[in-house]
């Protein structure tokens, strides 16, 4: 569906003879840290159709210098940008229509707001926000920015599980196998030395409640909530601390209730030593079984169903959720700079309020945990 959209689109622009570098969103890719340089920078040199990258900023001149030279590859004219300085720039140049931000958590929904503020379409990393408090405050400042009667452009929060072709599936699946009720979901996330964001400062700032969890949780929730079509309104959790290198806290295991009926329980470890994430759901027709799998060298996972009557049948989706998700924001971004269409209409799997709500539920099972696991309701965003 997805690539259908874009390819529409890419159509459409071909049509008009409209391939010209104006015709397509000029887009800055703020931060070049590990993230961005492995992730962003290809799904935009796959994307050099539909948007161009003008700009690389980071805080520091250096890492803005070296991402910039990944990109130049291909997209020559690319500019280095750094500091306050360089982000005022961003902000003033009217050939950059949006900007992808891979900031540490701390700081980025502050640059959010900044970016939407000059106008700037926006695709942040998650998690969107540190706390509850912190993104109900973003949203108001948004908000503002429409009842100042301007019309107020995309917010979109990359978290990419929602776009990941498997999950979709089970999802579809689930829906189809009957009321579901029941969930367990395992992530064993084998955070050690040999993992390129084990020393990441951000992640280990004593301030950020959370920790891995928060930073990794977001996914496992937002997996359970696409799979299960649900939204999870009470938890009872224990969090714990085991290894020392790890920030706290490094094990969750939470007890759970949705609003569809729906009873689980998550249970996540970044002091595993195996690596694994999977869920297990029980639906009244059947039960749908999803694990991190490789196939033909390509990670992803594999959705199996086991039915009450018939055959079972299985499927195999390699991950594609990030450029996915970077394509579609550049699909919204040019749908509305270019066409018709309004920063409501953006996909809705990237909204900030989906983003939110898994935030809140790490943020419950955590008020839990310090409330030697007392059942604590899901706030809402
Ligand atoms: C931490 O999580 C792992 C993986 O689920 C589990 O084996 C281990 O028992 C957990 N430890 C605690 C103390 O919860
Ligand atoms: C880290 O965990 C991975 C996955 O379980 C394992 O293959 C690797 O050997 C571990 N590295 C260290 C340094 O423990």
């Amino acid at each position: 569906m997805l690539n259908d959209e874009v390819n529409h689109t890419a159509n459409r622009i071909d049509k008009a003879g409209a391939m010209d570098e104006q015709q397509k969103p000029g887009i800055a890719l703020l931060g070049a840290g590990v993230f961005a340089c492995s992730q962003y920078v290809p799904a935009f040199k796959a994307l050099t159709h539909f948007a161009t990258l003008r700009a690389v900023w980071s805080r520091s001149q250096e890492t803005a210098m070296e991402g910039a030279l990944l990109v130049k590859e291909y997209s020559p004219d690319v500019q280095a940008k750094w500091g306050e300085e360089g982000l005022e720039e961003i902000f003033a140049d009217q050939s950059i229509h949006g900007v992808t931000l891979v900031l540490p958590a701390q700081v980025q929904l502050d640059v959010v707001i900044r970016a939407l503020k000059a106008g700037k379409h926006v695709l942040q990393e998650k998690p969107v926000g540190t706390n509850v408090a912190e993104i109900r405050n973003a949203l108001k400042q948004y908000h503002e920015i429409a009842a100042s009667g301007v019309q107020p452009p995309i917010w979109a929060v990359a978290e990419n599980y929602r776009f990941e072709p498997a999950l979709m599936e089970a999802a579809k699946w689930v829906k189809e196998a009957g009321p579901v009720f029941s969930v367990h979901v395992t992530a064993e996330a084998a955070m050690n030395s040999s993992n390129p964001y084990f020393s990441s400062t951000w992640r280990r700032d004593p301030g950020l409640k959370g920790g891995f969890v928060l930073d990794g949780g977001v996914h496992f929730v937002a997996g359970l909530r696409l799979i299960c079509g649900g939204e999870v309104t009470l938890v009872s959790a224990v969090a714990r601390h085991l290894e020392p290198t790890l920030p706290p806290p490094d094990n969750l295991s939470a007890l759970f209730q949705m609003d569809n009926g729906c009873t689980g329980t998550l249970t996540m470890s970044y002091s595993s030593v195996t690596k694994q994430v999977g869920f297990r759901v029980l639906c009244s027709k059947g039960t749908v079984d999803v694990q991190r799998h490789t196939q033909d060298k390509k990670h992803g996972y594999l959705v199996q169903y086991f039915p009450l009557e018939g055959k079972s049948k299985k499927f195999f989706g390699a991950f594609s959720g990030v450029p996915d998700e970077i394509k579609a924001f550049a699909n919204d971004v040019s749908n509305v700079v270019f066409g018709s269409k309004t920063s409501s209409e953006a996909d809705s799997r990237s909204s900030v309020s989906e983003a939110g709500f898994d935030v809140a539920v790490i943020e419950a099972c955590l008020k839990s945990s310090d409330a030697k696991g007392s059942v604590v309701s899901v706030e809402t965003v």
